[in-house]
């Protein structure tokens, strides 16, 4: 009998509902391609849900993700909602909604397309080949260490890591490495930091078990310079909350646009997929949005959750060869396009290669 998935979805607001409807369309062509059914449910969250319901985050997003193999997540946000209470807003909604999935793991691809070296603002030749993937630890380190406060004359937070939440992020880590060059770098700041100590020595405790890995370290400023000065060097990157926050975006600069990277957040008790831009309010409406991303995490989804990789493959070779024959939409026009495409147009071409 055909395999049979639960899919949750979240659309949310701005182009979120017009990149979800591209990926949705790829998704069914290689699930019939491959042989499995899948089953969406729809859920709120950020906005819309606030204008349907009242709260960012209603009871049954959280329960119905739950109860989902994975959850492909578009975007959430707009100018609408921008002036309520903090407690209130959107993006309020999101933090909450990914420390209730349990999604510790934040995985952030950064792979070139030979087809767009052109787009980003780095050299050609620094940029070539690169295809790195940034192991972030999400729900935990300073951004939620307590005690933390601001009384108007002194303010301080918590960087805090238990040894048991750096071995749940490095086991991952070191997962990833072998499914790709075996080489992991651990990026911290054990010069520095008692807490990056504890990191260091328990990835260095850990790789025991994974002998076919190489481990290395990285002080976190010399890892910003070097993302820029020779990325190729990276294989997967293992860090903690803030450092992968900012080096998992300068990773991102590397390949060109926010329309084209995908990312996962993946934990013990389900997984979300979505782009890594927001929900583009200015462009909302307009049909012009990238639906790259989008259907990349769709890819992921499938690769990570469901294991169904021949179907991810399926993806990724359909954009690189929509992107090879010049197909672009109205972000990257500028790049060698011969054809500037819309969102659906965009995503019909890539089913056309499925
Ligand atoms: P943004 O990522 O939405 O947009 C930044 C710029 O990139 C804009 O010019 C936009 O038009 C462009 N862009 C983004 N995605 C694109 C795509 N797929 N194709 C073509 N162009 C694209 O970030 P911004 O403007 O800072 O935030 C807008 C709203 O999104 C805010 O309410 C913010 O809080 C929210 N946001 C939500 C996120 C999420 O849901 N995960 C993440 C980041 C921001
Ligand atoms: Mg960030």
């Amino acid at each position: 009998m055909a395999k049979s998935y639960k899919l949750s979805i979240i659309k949310g607001d701005g182009i979120g509902p017009e990149i979800i409807d591209e990926a949705i369309k790829i998704l069914d062509a290689v699930a019939k391609k491959c042989d499995f059914t899948l089953e969406y449910n729809e859920y709120l969250m950020g906005g819309i849900a606030i204008d349907t319901t009242g709260h960012p985050l209603p009871e049954a997003t959280v329960e119905g993700v739950l109860n989902s193999d994975a959850c492909l997540f578009g975007a959430i946000g707009g100018v609408k909602w921008d002036t309520l209470p903090r407690n209130l807003r959107p993006e309020t909604g999101l933090l909450s909604f990914r420390e209730k999935m349990g999604v510790y793991a934040n995985l952030r691809p950064a792979v070139i397309y030979d087809e767009l070296i052109n787009a980003s603002t780095l050299k050609a030749e620094v940029i070539k080949g690169v295809d790195i993937m940034v192991v972030r630890e999400l729900i935990g380190g300073i951004y939620f260490g307590q005690p933390r406060a601001n009384d108007g004359e002194t303010a301080y937070n918590t960087m805090i890591y238990t040894k048991k939440e750096i071995l749940r992020i490095g086991k991952k880590a070191f997962e990833i490495a072998m499914t790709r060059d075996n080489r992991l770098c651990s990026v911290d700041k054990a010069n520095v930091l008692e807490v990056s100590q504890l990191w260091r020595d328990t990835m260095n405790e850990l790789s025991k078990d994974y002998p076919s890995v190489e481990l290395t370290h990285m002080y976190v400023d010399n890892a910003a310079m070097q993302l820029v000065r020779n990325p190729r060097q990276f294989d997967v990157i293992v860090t903690g909350n803030i450092f992968g926050d900012i080096l998992s975006d300068t990773a991102s600069m590397v390949v060109g646009s926010i329309g084209l990277l995908p990312s996962a957040s993946t934990g013990d008790k389900t997984a979300i997929y979505e782009p890594i831009h927001g929900s583009a309010p200015d462009i909302a409406g307009l049909g012009i949005a990238n639906p790259i991303a989008t259907i990349e995490s769709a890819a992921m989804l499938l690769r990570y959750s469901l294991n169904e990789n021949e179907a991810a493959s399926l993806i990724e070779k359909a954009i690189k060869k929509v992107l090879k024959e010049g197909y672009r939409t109205k972000d990257l026009a500028d790049f060698d396009a011969k054809e500037v495409l819309t969102t659906s147009q965009m995503g019909d071409v890539i089913l056309n290669n499925i």
